[in-house]
């Protein structure tokens, strides 16, 4: 049975592709399933960034992380452009880097004039690492270490501040007569409608300052002088599609504002985080990046001069919407399992190693098959990873033309959270990526070897035959 569009058009893997420029030369990338530059050409093969994704595969291996520069780049713009647009104050975007942290993506994001968020020791070491410039780096993380803060305050970059413990550190820690640039993260009591485990603006979150806490925060970063207090910061969610939690958010910082000068703070930066969600299903509607970005300025805009506080610099920190787009994973179908009745499973060669988000959050992917765009879409079929797991499924009820082994299924929308949270659970090799633009392709992560999967390991000697 040929599957059919409630339009009665029959329908196949080029329904994925991102809306045609003549109608809309600027798609906001959040608002797609497919990079920017994905094509069809000769009748039925997927192209991105000039290369044929079919080709890449042949090239670099399977499975295969494959960025397209142009998705990137577009949505870093799309933020700048539009803060620069509806913000009449300073701005800066950053890049969460914890969506995708690698030498590669840090160098773009920054190329484009975006700072970096990083949340470990390890990620702000790639971002110095990438030449990402220190004054542009924020440093997050519920426990930071003494080693992690120090590495911080040498390398100049801005703390973000989580904790009493923490700012305490900071105090034991600060040379005499230095000045460590601080922000501090409180946590807002903002509702959104997420998933459980990426909501962190409500009451009962492990991150940031408890607000009833803020007085005796307050005072007590006031009476430091090895603190350097510029901003405060609150993150309340990810893959968020309501503007209203973002815009209750902007607002209740405002307050914060307000309330810092009070203790005779010059607290000059306000960072509201990031959060904005991404179409991973066509009924996934968020909004664009210049709505949101837009919703966001017009409060903050609005309640200082309702305060008549001066606008303060706006800084902002997206992963998922600016990077989860650009990137798609290709694998190679394998094994089937027809199980009449009840489903039939179509095995490929990763799964939850190298995007752990379906079995973590449930969260629900399409896909389409890279060698069949245009072909019909006549079976529904589950698509399983190849782990020692049954939970270990990427797709449930994957519709797509029929599949084979050796067809090139390619999951959409895994730039964000899915190299980041990659593992080697059944000492599977992490997967290669590539950047692709303009018909070149560029290895940006080489793929793991046996040889890197025990690199670690140490026989002792009594073990050794
Ligand atoms: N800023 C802070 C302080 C954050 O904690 C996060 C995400 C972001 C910014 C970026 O949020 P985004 O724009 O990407 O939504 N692993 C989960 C997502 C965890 C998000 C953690 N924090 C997932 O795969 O959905």
């Amino acid at each position: 049975m040929v599957s059919t569009h409630p339009t009665g058009v029959q329908h196949s893997g080029s329904q994925y592709l991102p809306q045609r420029r003549d109608t809309n030369p600027n798609p906001s990338p959040n608002q797609e399933l497919l990079p920017l530059t994905a094509r069809v050409h000769d009748h039925d093969l997927l192209e991105i960034g000039g290369c044929d994704v079919t080709t890449l595969v042949k090239q670099f291996g399977s499975p295969l992380y494959i960025l397209d520069e142009e998705t990137l780049r577009s949505a870093c713009q799309q933020y700048r452009d539009a803060f620069k647009q509806y913000y009449k104050g300073e701005s800066q975007v950053l890049y969460a880097s914890k969506a995708w942290n690698c030498l590669a993506v840090c160098a773009i994001a920054a190329s484009e004039g975006l700072g970096i968020d990083v949340v470990s020791g390890g990620e702000l070491y790639t971002a110095l690492q990438a030449g990402v410039s220190p004054n542009k780096i924020y440093l997050h993380g519920n426990n930071k270490s003494r080693e992690e803060l120090i590495l911080a305050i040498e390398s100049g970059v801005t703390i973000v501040a989580d904790n009493w413990y923490e700012l305490r550190t900071l105090v034991e820690i600060a040379q005499p007569a230095q000045s460590i640039r601080i922000m501090l993260r409180l946590t807002p009591g903002i509702e959104c409608h997420t998933h459980e485990y990426i909501r962190t603006g409500h009451l009962d979150s492990k991150f940031g300052f408890d607000p009833n806490d803020l007085d005796e925060v307050f005072t007590f970063v006031s009476q430091q002088s090895a603190l350097n207090c510029v901003g405060v910061h609150a993150h309340i969610g990810s893959q968020i599609f309501e503007r209203q939690p973002h815009q209750d958010l902007a607002a209740v910082m405002v307050q914060w504002l307000r309330d810092a000068a009070k203790y005779g703070l010059n607290i000059t930066e306000l960072n509201v985080g990031g959060g904005l969600g991404i179409k991973y299903t066509e009924s996934d509607d968020p909004p664009s990046i210049e709505e949101w970005v837009k919703a966001i300025c017009e409060v903050i805009q609005e309640a200082c001069a309702a305060e008549n506080l001066p606008l303060p610099k706006l800084l902002s920190e997206p992963g998922r919407s600016l990077i989860a787009t650009a990137c798609v994973t290709a694998y190679t179908v394998g094994s089937s399992k027809v199980i009449p009745e009840i489903r039939t499973y179509v095995a490929i060669d990763g799964g939850m190693s190298d995007n752990p988000r379906p079995i973590t959050y449930q969260s629900v992917y399409r896909a389409v098959v890279a060698n069949k765009m245009s072909s019909p879409l006549t079976q529904t079929v589950t698509i399983a990873g190849k782990h020692c797991e049954s939970g270990d499924i990427l797709i449930k009820n994957a519709l797509l033309p029929k599949t084979e082994p050796g067809d090139i299924l390619v999951v959409m929308g895994t730039g964000a959270y899915n190299y980041s949270m990659a593992s080697n659970y059944n000492r599977l090799p992490r997967p290669a990526a590539v950047v692709v633009a303009n018909g070149e392709a560029n290895l940006i992560l080489q793929r793991e070897t046996y040889q890197d999967l025990i690199r670690q390991d140490r026989l002792p000697e009594r073990l050794k035959k």
